[in-house]
């Protein structure tokens, strides 16, 4: 076998900025040991997350040029309209500037209090766009998916048993959507198998409820798919990815990942009512339907962006270099999400540091040291993202203490990732010295944007 290489060559570079450990120290205090807080510029290697990080392609920045700015009926809308409609088989689409907006709109027609929407696991923001409603959001995760170092191939696959019986106990009529994210981001980047989507249709027909899809990954998760599930080998990605929508009502997406964009989102669904309240919507808070907040040369790149990001060359080099570092990571015996996710390495905190209990934040502690000893800049997925106070102000913990290496598409090489390997071998071979650490300052949402934080004395 020879060396799996980056399926493309460098037209224009960017440079990335060096500091010493002193400074990093400092900038750390400053920034409250929160990697939201410190700026990009004195970041070296940044897998803060996958989202809006990508390189674009010269076809992308040549469709910039071409891109229609016209108000109404732009060009680039319907290059976007039809790419989205061929790719999902969906007919309504509805352009947004990020997924949370899409989240935002549909949630807002469909959630409020007394509502129920289940997911294998919702993220951050899709949970917070469910709570802001009045809705509450439920991940029910398959047994595998909680385990981060035991391998499965499909770790993020639903829990079928326990979705019958929260339906039961809440009632069909208070659940107004089912939501599968692909691949599970909060879950390690873990994909679902085409079979557990079938069967999650099954349940949602047999109750009447809705199947939605997070699509903010979803070439990644078809790939996984066609590499690992009985069937699927000689399937082509847009094949596979058109099955995986067959089964679902509707879509949200963020396109700044898989669609290789740095800005944009959408909606699509099949429901066209649904889709006149949601335009509605639209109107008022993003924009007019043939916009939705974005720039034409905004729907320009991400029409091409999602016609790039099914390439198989290029879904075996993205899948292989994750796998690349997670296996590095493994060999050295530090404990990571395995088998390894489609667009990040997940590292788990709480066994990498057992001695720092979950109520001081393990995973912000090695997000800390990380940055500390070679300017790398993760984000922790775990108490401090997902945690939660009981009555008594006592913390709830998240399932999973991990902390993310979201890897941006096409922007790093082989040799920034062996460095960023040594730096977390480093960090592991003395992980007895690092401190758990305490909050100073929160906010009732979405708290770990921008929490700051001490060390634990
Ligand atoms: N759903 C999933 C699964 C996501 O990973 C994200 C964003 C969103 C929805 C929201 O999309 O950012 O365009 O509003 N995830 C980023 C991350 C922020 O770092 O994983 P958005």
């Amino acid at each position: 076998m020879k060396t799996i290489i980056e399926p493309f060559r460098i037209k224009s570079v960017e440079p990335i900025y060096f500091t010493t450990k002193e400074e990093r120290k400092a900038i750390l205090e400053k920034a409250c040991y929160n990697p939201f807080r410190i700026h990009a510029k004195d970041v070296l290697i940044d897998l803060l997350t996958d989202s809006g990080t990508s390189a674009m392609s010269s076809n992308q920045w040549a469709g910039i040029m071409q891109g229609d700015e016209s108000y109404a009926g732009s060009e680039s809308f319907f290059h976007f309209d039809n790419t989205i409609k061929q790719i999902t088989g969906m007919p309504l689409v509805i352009p947004t500037h990020q997924g949370r907006a899409a989240e935002k709109i549909i949630f807002t027609i469909l959630g409020g209090k007394g509502k129920y929407f289940i997911s294998n696991t919702l993220f951050d923001t899709t949970r917070a766009n469910i709570e802001f409603s009045g809705a509450e959001g439920i991940d029910l995760i398959c047994e595998e998916g909680k385990h981060p170092t035991i391998p499965a191939p499909f770790k993020g696959n639903m829990d079928v048993e326990a979705l019958k019986k929260v339906i039961k106990e809440k009632g069909p009529a208070n659940i107004p959507m089912v939501i599968i994210t692909v691949t599970n981001n909060s879950g390690g980047g873990q994909p679902v198998s085409m079979q557990n989507i079938k069967e999650v249709r099954q349940v949602c027909t047999e109750n009447k409820i809705p199947l939605y899809i997070d699509a903010c990954r979803f070439a990644e998760n078809s790939y996984f798919i066609k590499l690992r599930e009985e069937g699927y080998a000689d399937k082509s990605v847009p094949e596979i990815a058109l099955e995986l929508f067959s089964y679902a009502d509707g879509c949200t997406m963020s396109a700044k990942k898989d669609a290789f964009a740095n800005i944009g989102g959408f909606l699509a669904m099949r429901d066209l009512d649904l889709a006149i309240r949601c335009r509605n919507l639209l109107i008022i808070t993003e924009g007019f339907t043939t916009y939705g907040g974005l720039a034409g040369r905004d729907l320009e790149a991400i029409a091409i962006g999602l016609q790039e990001v099914m390439d198989e060359n290029y879904l075996h080099y993205r899948i292989r270099s994750i796998e690349y570092l997670t296996n590095k990571l493994i060999a050295a015996g530090v404990p990571v999400m395995q088998p390894a996710g489609g667009h990040a390495v997940y590292i788990d905190a709480k066994e990498f540091l057992p001695d720092i209990p979950v109520d001081q934040y393990p995973g912000q502690a090695l997000v800390g040291a990380l940055y500390l000893e070679g300017g790398i800049r993760s984000v922790e997925i775990g108490s401090l993202m997902f945690g939660k106070y009981d009555e008594t102000g006592k913390l709830i913990p998240a399932q999973m203490e991990l902390v993310r290496l979201a890897i941006p598409r096409r922007v790093y090489t082989q040799s920034h990732i062996d460095y960023v390997s040594e730096v977390i071998i480093d960090v592991f071979n003395k992980r007895n010295t690092l401190k758990g650490l305490t909050i100073i300052e929160e906010t009732p949402m979405l708290r770990h944007f921008t929490a700051k934080l001490k060390p634990v004395q």
